[in-house]
């Protein structure tokens, strides 16, 4: 490991805290002083989770603790009818301290200041997922048990766990409602929501207090749902060669319990680079599973979280990861590690991005490389024995993040240019990095953050 990057980013991570009254809660997303701050300036949930693993593995848990506070204040309190209020339960996106002279507030943004409106759904999710890493390394029962945090988490449950319109295990989002924050096409079922889903939770299964009574209910809710959910996203979301070959010769309009192609999937919808890229052995889960559509392209927060949560099975994280390891380049490339392949181009971009620019094909959320993802890679690649991998791709980067300072993203089909609007300074490539460090140096500590739990996919699900 380079230690010189290492120290740089430790640097990096403290620049980055903001404190409230005295207190650290949070860290900004960015510091670049050369680029527009729009919303970086703030404290984004997704974002922060990432520098509290780094805390929490270092032995610094007093910011988390704030912080996991400070959101359960902000988060929105009260039943809404209203359409411009949050809904019950939402945690905010993001928050910054104000000080118009009569002492520091805070200014929460739901999604109704972010640039295209979208709405935080992983939001919570996140805060179930640093609430628990935190737990397991303090054993901070006392915390865990106050009332407001237990409450924290009914209420995201209310919120993310309640039917609507739709009847399956998994969970329906609008457009851009996780750190795919734009619109690229993944509304409705995307696996990073079904990844995030799933972990939290877990989560919330393993944090809410057995000895309350208002939590049985919750309790009883989460061991039905979890095993369909599984069983769901095992079952329908993977692609390996051979299910490749049945989607190929499915039937089409089957109605009733006996259909076979649930989803009533076109094999014609297949895309020509999908049959040759997809290697002998290996596979992934597949970006979006629907009403008539699976969504091909390969989403690497999603597959990665996925695995460190146990949502896809053992046989299915050995398979990613051979993937993974034979597709290195366009997986990996130069900078870990490609959010999103392949890219959306021609007419694709322009119906689904809506011609943005910011997302033109190899670049940002549309196969861009981000360097955040170290953290998911080091820890499924270790678990997996893929250490190797693992460290070859540790070493690009950090010799790259410490002469680039640290880039938002990096732009093109191996990742070999700072991305063109990437900030610099940001936080969470900096923490990205530094967790990986952390758990390559002692492996051990992938047990602390407690991702998930191994959970039998039920063997009949309801009906999908
Ligand atoms: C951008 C990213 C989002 C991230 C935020 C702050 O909006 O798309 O994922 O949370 O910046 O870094």
């Amino acid at each position: 490991m380079n230690q010189e990057a290492r120290q740089r980013a430790w640097r990096l991570l403290e620049e980055s805290v903001v404190t409230y009254r005295g207190q650290p809660v949070g860290t900004v997303a960015a510091h670049d002083p050369e680029t527009e701050a729009l919303n970086y300036d703030q404290v984004f949930t997704r974002d922060f989770a990432i520098s509290a693993f780094a805390f929490l593995l270092d032995g610094r848990p007093e910011i988390v603790r704030h912080f996991l506070t400070t959101a359960v204040r902000l988060q929105s309190h009260e039943r809404q009818l209203d359409c411009f209020k949050p809904g019950e339960g939402l945690i905010p996106a993001s928050f910054k301290v104000t000080d118009n002279g009569e002492g520091e507030e805070l200014f929460a943004d739901f999604g109704e200041h972010a640039i295209a409106r979208v709405a935080p759904v992983d939001s919570g999710f996140w805060w179930l997922l640093t609430l628990q890493a935190y737990v397991h390394v303090t054993e901070d029962r006392a915390f865990l048990h106050q009332a407001s945090v237990q409450q924290a988490i009914r209420l995201l449950l209310d919120l993310s766990m309640t039917s609507r319109f739709d009847m399956f295990p998994t969970m329906l989002v609008p457009d851009g409602s996780f750190m795919i924050d734009r619109r690229m096409g993944v509304y409705g079922y995307p696996i990073d929501i079904q990844a995030q889903f799933f972990a939290a939770l877990c989560a919330a299964s393993d944090l809410l207090d057995a000895d309350e009574p208002a939590n049985a209910r919750y309790r009883a809710a989460l061991d039905e749902r979890l095993p369909h959910l599984a069983h769901h996203v095992r079952t329908y979301y993977w692609l390996d060669l051979e299910r490749l070959n049945q989607i190929y010769r499915y039937g089409v309009e089957e109605y009733g319990p006996a259909a076979v192609n649930k989803f009533n999937i076109y094999p014609e919808a297949i895309p020509d680079w999908l049959m040759d890229w997809l290697p002998e052995t290996g596979g992934y889960l597949l970006g979006n599973v629907g009403p008539g559509r699976l969504d091909y392209r390969y989403f690497g927060q999603g597959n990665l979280l996925a695995c460190a949560a146990g949502l896809a099975t053992e046989a299915q994280t050995t398979a990613l990861m051979q993937l993974i390891a034979q597709r290195y380049d366009d997986l990996i490339g130069q900078m870990p590690l490609k959010l999103c392949f392949p890219a959306l181009e021609g007419q694709d971009w322009r119906l689904l991005t809506g011609c943005d620019p910011k997302n033109r094909p190899w670049s940002y959320h549309n196969g861009g490389n981000w360097p955040v993802l170290l953290w998911l890679l080091a820890l499924v690649g270790l678990r997996t024995g893929a250490d190797e991998l693992v460290e070859r791709a540790m070493s690009d980067a950090e010799r790259r993040l410490l002469q680039d300072d640290w880039p938002e993203y990096y732009d093109g089909r191996r990742g070999r240019l700072v991305g063109q609007q990437a900030r610099r300074h940001q936080t969470w490539s900096a923490a990205g990095y530094l967790v990986a460090c952390q758990l390559l140096e002692r492996p051990e500590r992938i047990e602390l953050l407690h991702l998930g739990r191994s959970v039998e996919g039920a063997s009949c699900a309801a009906p999908v």
